[in-house]
């Protein structure tokens, strides 16, 4: 028997007690590593003559191809035995009783907003997200809003220090609405755009209805021919749909905004018991949204051609929306973590589909 057939014969047999892939990868060392017998032989083809190298060379690259086919054979064999094992081992018992006495709770804002997109996604929007720390050009110039413009100052703006403040041309805000949103959408997409944009938003102010950070869902459909009769129509089912309820009090009241032209807000009809906001009647009004027809400018100034395009936004407060349709008295509360606070507004995972609440309190 010639070396070759002795290797060849040690491998086969290692490889046939291996039971693990550890012991495989040692064997693969044994044969192939750098200072592997195979590795070693071929090393010393560069002494031989050149009649002999042709025909011990062609001998051992066979050799080495065998060994290595032989090698990865064998590896994937032990893998996949190693997974039936693990397949039969791991076992998850669905019939388990679930566990309600879990304490964490879903916030009411994680709710509303599950509950908002879940009845947009229906009419056909899909989400689009931005960042909370935005720059000035898309929070305010973008939108109509150039430096001197007095509705700079009506958006309490936090403005973030830049460590070098004359250097940089642009400053930095934590952005005051989910509009800036809009203008990333239409710069990188063609229309049609049809998206709403659910997120954080911060403005230095605080009392009952106000917080410095608040919760928006914002919406954008841009195409040839929706109009503000199509915006209306689709607040209103909105509202019919989130409140679970046909008949709702609403008004729409002219307003202004510099993104939209023309551009107006919404009012749901409620009651105030005490500190309590309930919506029914119409002796009092809670403003829930602002929105209107796209401004041309804002479409140009992102490069969507005005003369063929147009359409209508909307931001929409969730945290108000959240209060009224859940009874919650102070907006300030929400964000206090008051463990008695969640536990009674708190929803459970199983308060799904929206328009349930669990009301054992
Ligand atoms: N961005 C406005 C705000 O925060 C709301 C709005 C959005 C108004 C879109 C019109 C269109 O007050």
């Amino acid at each position: 028997m010639n070396e070759l057939n002795k290797i060849e014969e040690s491998i086969v047999e290692q490889l046939n007690k291996a039971d693990t892939e550890d012991s495989i990868e040692k064997i693969r060392v044994f044969a192939l590593g750098k200072k592997g017998k195979i590795t070693e032989i071929m090393r010393s083809l560069s002494d031989m003559n050149i009649d002999k190298r042709k025909s011990f060379g062609k001998e051992i690259n066979t050799l080495k191809l065998k060994i290595s086919k032989l090698i990865n054979d064998k590896r994937l064999l032990i893998k996949n035995i190693n997974l039936e094992k693990k397949l039969k081992s791991d076992f998850l018992d669905l019939t388990l009783p679930v566990n309600l006495e879990s304490n964490g709770t879903i916030h009411p804002v994680s709710q509303v907003i599950q509950e908002v997109s879940l009845i947009f996604g229906e009419m056909g929007f899909d989400i689009a997200e931005g960042p909370d720390i935005e720059d000035d050009w898309h929070n305010f110039t973008a939108l109509n809003i150039p430096p001197e413009h007095p509705a700079r100052q009506m958006h309490d703006t936090f403005y973030l220090q830049k460590e070098n403040e004359i250097e940089s041309k642009t400053s930095e805000v934590l952005r005051t609405h989910t509009s800036p949103v809009q203008v990333r959408t239409m710069m990188k997409s063609k229309p049609p755009i049809n998206i709403i944009v659910p997120g954080r938003t911060y403005r230095s102010d605080s009392d009952q209805t106000h917080t410095p950070m608040f919760h928006q869902v914002e919406g954008l459909v841009i195409d040839e021919k929706s109009h503000m009769g199509h915006l209306k129509g689709c607040l209103v089912e909105f509202v019919k749909k989130f409140f679970n309820k046909e008949k709702i009090n609403y008004r729409f009241r002219p307003s202004y905004f510099p993104f939209t032209e023309p551009s107006a807000e919404m009012d749901i009809g409620c009651i105030r018991e005490g500190n309590k906001i309930v919506l029914d009647g119409d002796q009092d009004w809670l403003e829930i949204l602002g929105c209107g027809m796209v401004n041309p400018v804002v479409l140009e100034n992102c490069g969507v051609d005005s003369k063929k395009y147009q359409g209508f936004a909307f931001g929409m407060g969730i945290d108000r929306i959240a209060m009224l349709k859940y009874g919650m008295p102070d907006l300030r509360s929400f964000f206090d973590s008051d463990l008695r606070w969640l536990k009674h507004f708190g929803f459970t995972q199983f308060d799904f589909p929206p328009n349930s609440r669990k009301d054992s309190f």
